[in-house]
């Protein structure tokens, strides 16, 4: 078995022996999020980290996300009273402490035994918006449950992140739960027909660990068992109900018949097998007649796109490139923003990321135009770090970064232009 997961953290006061009281323990607050990121860089094991840090083929939108924000300068007004700042904002019509929110990662519980419960219940505690992958190893239900047990006045709001599936039942399932169990939208994936190529998980013949499943198909698992029993392993492996909970690890990443040599990741050939290629504008359609959600699209780049997008009536465009993880070598987030925003205007909200580490960033995504932006990795990095407490302490990280550049900016208010 190749998932370890370390000791969590040295016990900094644990027996301190001029006290007879037992404090717990917490880890000491990293100073930015590149030692938070450094932390799960020197503490997962390596398929993991490559997992999570990856992008396509060379990386070079990956160091784009980042290298971009720097590009473009603050100019700051002097003499502007900014002894309050308000950073407060509504999303899809809730109010957010501000606009920094949780993006949709996949496979939470390898950074962390508590996965996705940890992070929903960080999200309830900072008062924002996260959104949960398709391929959680929490089932939905589970995870806004934790966030809804965080007591008043905290509170997250939720949003499902749908990839559609070839067999439309399962998509139609997925919404009916998203919508049964709270969630307030759905956040439907644009930009991955095929999972874009990752080399180090081929390299790493990367899978899910065996400890673990993709919760939301738990049901099928089951009757994958069955279909264990009573098939050869060819027709398990080509079988949905089997392949959905990503446990036939071992026969989807090495069987001949659909692991071809450089296609060795699990997840890659989750994709090719599971999830539907041929979706359209009118699938958003066919989303937006099945659902009474919010419908928001995650991958847009391009301004026509958005503004098609927004004769489908959406209810936000989600600017992102997957965190540089599909197609290598398109834009960085941050350099889309303006063209976008000046098509779309106010007919409906605009979200973004990638790249982003620092206040500086989004103080330039919002005045850009951006409503909110999303983390994906920093939030792995706190998850690694110290569960719900380390995704707690990388929002509020943030968000004092994003207070001081905005005071030192003399912006007392993040209105959208
Ligand atoms: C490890 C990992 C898993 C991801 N899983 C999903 C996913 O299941 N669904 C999805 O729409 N996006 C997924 N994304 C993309 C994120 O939602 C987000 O677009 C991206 O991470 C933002 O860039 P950042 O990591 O630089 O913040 C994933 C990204 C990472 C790094």
């Amino acid at each position: 078995m190749y998932f370890f997961y370390k000791a969590p953290h040295l016990a900094l006061f644990a027996n301190n022996k001029m006290s007879d009281k037992v404090s717990i323990s917490r880890k000491p607050k990293l100073i930015n999020l590149h030692e938070y990121e450094e932390y799960l860089q020197n503490n997962l094991p390596k398929p993991v980290r490559d997992y999570y840090h990856s992008g396509a083929n060379d990386m070079i939108t990956l160091r784009e996300n980042r290298a971009a924000f720097p590009r473009y300068a603050i100019i700051p007004r002097i003499l502007r009273d900014v002894s309050t700042v308000n950073i407060r904002r509504k999303i899809l019509g809730n109010e957010i402490s501000c606009p920094i929110c949780i993006a949709p990662t996949a496979l939470q519980k390898m950074a962390h035994p508590e996965g996705e419960l940890a992070t929903a219940r960080a999200a309830a505690r900072f008062n924002t918006v996260m959104a949960l992958s398709s391929l959680s190893t929490t089932c939905l239900e589970d995870t806004i449950n934790a966030g809804k047990s965080i007591p008043a006045p905290d509170q997250g709001f939720y949003w499902f992140q749908l990839y559609a599936y070839k067999n439309e039942e399962i998509t139609r399932d997925l919404i009916q739960r998203a919508e049964t169990s709270g969630y307030q939208a759905i956040v439907l994936t644009v930009d991955t027909p095929m999972l874009g190529r990752r080399e180090p998980d081929l390299r790493n013949y990367f899978s899910l660990p065996s400890h673990l499943i993709l919760a939301n198909f738990q049901k099928y698992y089951q009757k994958s068992l069955e279909n264990k029993k009573n098939h050869d392993e060819e027709t398990v492996c080509k079988t949905d109900t089997n392949t959905l909970t990503m446990n036939t690890r071992p026969t989807i990443a090495t069987h001949k018949t659909t692991a071809t040599p450089g296609n060795n990741s699990a997840i890659a050939n989750y994709f090719t097998l599971l999830i539907d290629d041929g979706l359209t504008w009118a699938t958003i359609d066919w989303i937006k007649r099945n659902t009474k959600l919010k419908v928001i699209l995650k991958g847009i780049l391009r301004p026509d796109d958005a503004a098609r997008a927004v004769e489908h009536a959406v209810d936000g465009i989600w600017i992102s490139n997957h965190g540089a993880r599909q197609l290598d070598t398109v834009p960085a987030t941050i350099e889309m923003l303006s063209s976008i925003k000046k098509v779309v205007r106010d007919k409906c909200e605009i979200y973004l990321d990638g790249g982003i580490t620092r206040g500086t960033d989004i103080f330039k995504a919002i005045a850009l135009g951006a409503n909110a932006v999303f983390l994906g990795r920093p939030v792995l990095w706190g998850l690694a770090y110290e569960g719900e407490e380390g995704v707690l302490d990388v929002l509020n990280l943030l968000k004092e970064e994003l207070v001081l550049a905005m005071k030192l900016a003399g912006c007392v208010d993040l209105k959208v232009r």
